[in-house]
């Protein structure tokens, strides 16, 4: 269980904080992350990822030429995570998931947060977490006290990225095939469930996910945004495939919002091997329930 508040406040109160106050976090609070982050490394499959948060000065103008899109202001701690290099199966997704509920976690404990999606292998970020030459390092999360107001280019962000804005219920949840919405998803914790998806944050705000209904399984699709971040320039940039993280922070709302329902159920990779209406769609993971 992430915090004793209820889980939906708390996704619903998350979003990109990109204005800080310019104060570090209190030690109460942090050591309570810290002990959070040591006890929730491992992703749904077994991969161990290791976090650690400290203080990078004028971190703004880094994350600015490392092609991250923001404009972070007022925030001096950055949260890093490395994790193996090997990426093969579904550790990227791992990984974005286990990140989502350290995410979940500061903003249950008043924090501000911002995913930050860049070049980071050679970066004071790197440095940081000494960043091994077997490991990657996906992303970075903005994190501190968040400012009392909204910064001139912080409004202007989330306009250009339409943060406030989510796809509706029909183009993202579907029941056997991709050709019929899902109404209803069976349960009142799990249609609460997908309504914590719909509410994910995910790079661009491009919400790749798709979630298809089959009998009591839900099977997560990433459908890539055209043109977006295709693999040859990921490889050549060095950058991680940021639609892939979208896909584990949606398995963390998933989960998180049905534990706290108590509603059992388990991650499997169970491609049911249906018709996906164009190859911009991956089959990823599913969610099983008992
Ligand atoms: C994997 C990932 C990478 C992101 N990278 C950046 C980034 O580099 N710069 C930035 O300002 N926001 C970044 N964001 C934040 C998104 O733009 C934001 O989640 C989206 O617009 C929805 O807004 P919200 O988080 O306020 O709900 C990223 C989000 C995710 C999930």
């Amino acid at each position: 269980m992430i915090s004793q508040q209820s889980i939906v406040n708390v996704i619903q109160s998350r979003y990109s904080c990109r204005s800080f106050n310019n104060s570090l976090i209190g030690e109460e609070i942090k050591g309570e992350l810290n002990t959070f982050m040591a006890n929730h490394n491992t992703g749904p499959f077994g991969t161990f990822s290791r976090f650690k948060i400290g203080v990078i000065e004028s971190g703004g103008a880094i994350l600015k030429r490392l092609n991250t899109y923001g404009f972070i202001k007022g925030a001096d701690e950055y949260l890093v995570g490395a994790m193996p290099q090997n990426i093969s199966h579904l550790e990227l997704e791992e990984f974005g998931c286990v990140l989502e509920n350290i995410i979940l976690k500061a903003t249950s404990l008043g924090l501000g947060t911002c995913w930050m999606g860049g070049t980071f292998r050679k970066s004071v970020f790197s440095k940081m977490i000494d960043l091994q030459k077997h490991e990657t390092l996906p992303a970075v999360i903005a994190i501190g006290n968040p400012a009392n107001k909204r910064g001139f280019t912080d409004t202007l962000i989330r306009r250009i990225a339409k943060a406030d804005h989510r796809k509706p219920w029909k183009k993202l949840f579907f029941e056997n095939n991709f050709q019929t919405p899902l109404l209803n998803a069976g349960s009142e914790a799990m249609n609460t469930a997908l309504e914590m998806v719909r509410l994910a944050p995910s790079a661009s705000n491009k919400q790749p996910w798709r979630i298809v209904k089959i009998d009591d399984v839900f099977h997560f699709y990433l459908c890539r945004t055209p043109g977006y971040k295709e693999q040859a320039f990921l490889e050549k940039t060095n950058r991680a495939d940021l639609q892939r993280l979208d896909i584990g922070i949606a398995m963390s709302h998933l989960e998180n919002t049905l534990l706290e329902e108590n509603q059992r159920g388990k991650w499997d990779v169970v491609n049911p091997k249906i018709e996906v209406p164009n190859d911009g769609y991956e089959y990823k993971v599913s969610w099983v329930q008992n």
